[in-house]
């Protein structure tokens, strides 16, 4: 199926997303991208509670001043226990950026395959999270999600690089394996942005000083969230800096340079222990494309044009009562 649009006008995108530190950057950076036609948000459980995820995309878009649908996808993992990473991105969610109070989540929301199901086109999906959301819209309509997904391109998964969940494996993966063994066997035409190229997408401190001194609120906002991303970093792997995953694949659709794939067969790794959620070359496993290079310098000035630019220059407060088009 093509996942090209007519010469020059925005791609269809829908976004998967568990915000998150790094998932803000991307969502910002997607919100901010004209190549992109944002189609909607499905929040779902990952690095933080669903109520939170849903309370962070709300406080994001209002930042952003944008308004898209904002659809809830999974609640926790397909059969594992939920397990949050409150460590690397803080209780809320967003480090310690202000946010007003999670929510309940009503159970009549939107669900990610009702949000495929009402789109007019073909879209290209992003999942920046455990990829259960999408798993659950195969098991009940496997048929909608081969319609309407043109392109699945997912922060997902490791093949050569150190996991950062177990030695072997991604948090994303690790969450919920046998969701990713249900996507992976779908054969979308799934794209895995893994830790092989998103590692190298460390943001330096230096790249922040403007948020750190700008009086703008939305410069002060990512910057506490940053902050506390940079703290996990220091203190967890010794790093000057943090690795803002979610970025590449946003990236990607903006500069499809910026990304380069080879096609493997994949499996994931079902079993309890330190190979749980591992990804590895298995050649009986299904096909997918693998991230194995990345263009850095096609990356860093969109987050800083389009992000990190933008926030100093904001002046505006949000509108404190503004739904985000929920
Ligand atoms: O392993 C990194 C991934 O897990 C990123 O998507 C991060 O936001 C977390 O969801
Ligand atoms: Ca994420």
């Amino acid at each position: 199926m093509s996942t090209q649009t007519a010469p020059g006008s925005p791609l269809p995108v829908i976004i998967d997303t568990d915000p998150g530190i790094d998932d803000m950057l991307a969502l910002l950076l997607a919100l901010a991208s004209p190549e992109l036609d944002i189609r909607g948000i499905s929040v779902s459980y990952g690095n933080t509670v669903v109520e939170n995820a849903f309370r962070n995309a709300v406080a994001i878009l209002r930042r952003a001043g944008r308004r898209t649908t904002l659809a809830v996808g999974a609640r926790r993992p397909l059969k594992r226990p939920l397990a949050v990473a409150r460590e690397t991105h803080g209780e809320s969610g967003l480090g310690y950026a202000e946010l007003a109070p999670a929510g309940v989540i009503l159970d009549f929301v939107k669900s990610l395959d009702r949000l495929l199901a009402e789109q007019p086109d073909p879209v290209t999906l992003v999942t920046l999270g455990p990829v259960t959301s999408l798993a659950l819209a195969l098991r009940s309509d496997p048929e909608l999600v081969r319609a309407k997904v043109a392109r699945h391109i997912a922060m997902i998964g490791n093949v050569g690089a150190k996991g950062n969940t177990t030695r072997y494996a991604e948090f994303n993966a690790w969450c919920d394996p046998e969701a990713l063994d249900i996507v992976l066997r779908a054969e979308l035409p799934t794209e895995m942005v893994g830790l092989d190229v998103t590692r190298q997408m460390v943001l330096a401190p230096h790249e922040t000083t403007r948020l750190q001194h700008a009086g703008a609120p939305q410069a002060r906002w990512i910057n506490d969230a940053l902050r506390f991303y940079f703290e996990f970093h220091k203190q967890q792997e010794g790093l000057d800096g943090c690795i803002v995953n979610d970025v590449l694949p946003i990236a990607a659709l903006v500069r499809p340079a910026a990304l380069g794939f080879e096609e493997q067969r994949l499996v994931v790794d079902l079993e309890e222990g330190e190979h749980r959620g591992h990804t590895r070359i298995d050649p009986h496993g299904p096909r997918v494309k693998v991230a194995t290079r990345v263009d850095l310098a096609l990356v860093r000035p969109l987050l800083s044009e389009r992000v990190f630019r933008w926030a100093v220059h904001q002046t505006a407060t949000p509108i404190v009562s503004q739904e985000a088009g929920v």
